[in-house]
């Protein structure tokens, strides 16, 4: 039988944590044969409902999960991980300034990241997926200067999936049978669903979407809109943010990772930008990429029209912005 692998949910006692650590506990995100231990980390005032969700997690009797830490002290729940799924962070209230919440979260990432530098596995996979999730995923890289830089994520996999199912939607056609759109850029309304080398399965062959979809008006006004604005539809119609569908393409990105992509299917990813498509360093961009092995690597050569690398730029400026902003809150 495999050695258990440890996971760490931050925020665990949250709206995402409470969808999350049943799908890791069955299996979904590292595979039915994988054991798995589960950290869960929250803060004080959030201890009682945190510890309650262990109490649920004990009462599912989930075959596949040997253990359960949770706890209000960082140090122990990072100690150990191999994956460390970051949901925990300070949401943004009615009438906070911008960079209130910023200030916030940076002090919490940059905490969490000295503890997962002193405490995690090596070679421990990152996910951040609290929001500003690049520049969460940024300053946790910043201040985790042992963790390798291409450990360290962000979710985009949720836009991702979402551009998928519009397309579907759209077309009619299964969500299973599309593939290869990107979203490039800022977990934001400022993100770049891109379906120019998106295909979809036919009867016929494979096709472009492009080619299905004639009306490029749609594609490029309404889609991407749509994609750009879905969390704030969620959030409008449940009074709640996406709380399953982020779940479940957390467990998304983290197996594509781990198990690797399907041969001619990319997915996207926040990661740290090497310059390509001339996205500039230092920033945490969404790409496309494949995974094998246990890594990610960037889709290289893919051609970019004008409309394309307008909206790239766009995405890039906003994320320099907020890496600004950041580093303001620290000093
Ligand atoms: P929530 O408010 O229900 O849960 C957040 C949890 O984090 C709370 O239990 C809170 O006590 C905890 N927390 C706060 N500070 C913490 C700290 N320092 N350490 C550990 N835990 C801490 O929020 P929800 O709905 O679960 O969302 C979580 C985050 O995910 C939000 O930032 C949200 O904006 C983001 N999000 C990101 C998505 C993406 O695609 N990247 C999609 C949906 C949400």
């Amino acid at each position: 039988a495999k050695d258990p692998v440890r996971v760490l949910v931050t925020g665990a006692a949250g709206q995402i944590g409470y969808a999350l650590v049943p799908m890791i506990a069955r299996g979904v995100m590292l595979g039915a044969d994988q054991p798995v231990i589960l950290h869960m980390l929250d803060i004080p005032p959030a201890a009682e409902a945190l510890n309650g969700v262990k109490m649920e997690l004990v009462d599912a009797a989930f075959p596949l999960l040997k253990g359960v830490v949770a706890t209000t002290d960082a140090v122990e729940a990072c100690t150990g991980v191999n994956i460390a799924v970051m949901v925990g962070g300070f949401p943004r209230k009615e009438g906070m300034e911008r960079k209130d919440v910023m200030s916030k979260n940076v002090s919490i990432y940059k905490s969490q990241a000295s503890a997962l530098e002193k405490h995690a596995a090596a070679n421990c996979k990152v996910l951040v997926v609290a929001n500003p999730a690049n520049t969460n995923a940024l300053i946790l890289k910043e201040f985790a200067p042992s963790i390798p830089e291409k450990n360290i994520t962000c979710l985009t996999r949720l836009d991702h999936n979402r551009a998928l199912g519009q397309i579907s939607e759209r077309l009619n056609v299964q969500v299973s049978d599309v593939k290869n759109v990107i979203i490039w850029g800022n977990h934001s309304s400022t993100q770049y669903p891109d379906v120019t080398h998106a295909t979809v399965s036919t009867p016929a062959g494979e096709k472009p979407v492009r080619e299905l979809i004639a009306d490029d008006q749609w594609l490029n006004t309404e889609f991407i809109a749509t994609v750009q604005q879905r969390g704030a539809a969620i959030i409008k119609a449940r009074k709640l943010s996406s709380a399953l569908s982020a779940a479940s393409s957390a467990c998304d990105h983290i197996r594509d990772w781990v198990l690797g992509t399907p041969e001619g299917t990319w997915v996207s990813m926040g990661v740290y930008s090497d310059g390509s498509y001339n996205v500039p360093s230092g920033l945490i961009y969404s790409f496309p990429v494949t995974c094998k092995n246990g890594e990610w690597c960037i889709v290289q050569g893919l051609s970019i029209d004008e409309f394309s690398r307008n909206k790239l730029d766009l995405t890039a400026k906003e994320l320099s912005e907020e890496k600004d902003l950041a580093y303001s809150c620290l000093s």
